[in-house]
């Protein structure tokens, strides 16, 4: 027979050709001088959130720059004329043992990562699935990696990776099992 997917969840990834290390010593320096604020971070760091003309004369620039690009492509996929407009930027860095527990990015069209630093084992992002099919599937295949029933769906994170991805969405990141810090940049995307 053939197996048709409708209303599927559109997860875009890329990979970028930004110089992480300066990004990061940006990041890092914004930690040095702010304490973070909690919010689905466990004993991780989380910046104040920033608007892209707040970070243009950064190294973050050149990100901004390419990722602006990017979701055009993102809204053309799902056939919008409206334009993209990144509503907010924040700086994640998640030292070892820390993690992010189960969230949505409330307020915004899409959203997304993009990595800058990820040593091996640094923890996955993993989206959840969010639909009422979820209750009749049944607990026997709870485990399942097939794309009609799989509970859950993981990415594992590399330097310059970008992932976009609806913001309703829910999704969490693992565990840093390394002994270096996990170092990523997020933002929210609204079409006007
Ligand atoms: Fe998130």
């Amino acid at each position: 027979m053939n197996l048709n997917y409708i209303f599927p969840t559109p997860i875009w990834q890329d990979i970028l050709s930004c110089d992480l290390y300066n990004i990061k010593m940006h990041i890092l320096s914004e930690r040095s001088n702010d304490d973070g604020r909690k919010v689905s971070n466990v004993n991780g760091w989380q910046s104040k959130s920033f608007s892209p003309d707040e970070l243009m004369e950064t190294p973050v620039c050149q990100f901004i720059t390419a990722l602006e690009k990017k979701i055009k492509l993102c809204l053309e996929d799902y056939g919008s004329f409206k334009k993209p407009v990144i509503s907010n930027i924040w700086f994640n860095v998640n030292p070892t043992g820390a993690y992010n527990t189960t969230h949505v990015h409330t307020d915004s069209f899409l959203s997304g990562v993009f990595y800058v630093q990820v040593p091996s084992d640094c923890g996955d992002i993993v989206f959840e699935r969010q639909a009422q099919d979820q209750y009749i599937l049944g607990s026997h295949i709870r485990e399942s990696t097939l794309l009609p029933s799989a509970s859950q769906w993981k990415f594992t994170p590399k330097p310059n990776l970008l992932m976009i991805f609806p913001a309703w969405i829910p999704h969490f990141v693992e565990i840093n099992n390394s002994s270096t810090k996990r170092i990523s940049i997020s933002f929210n995307i609204l079409q006007v």
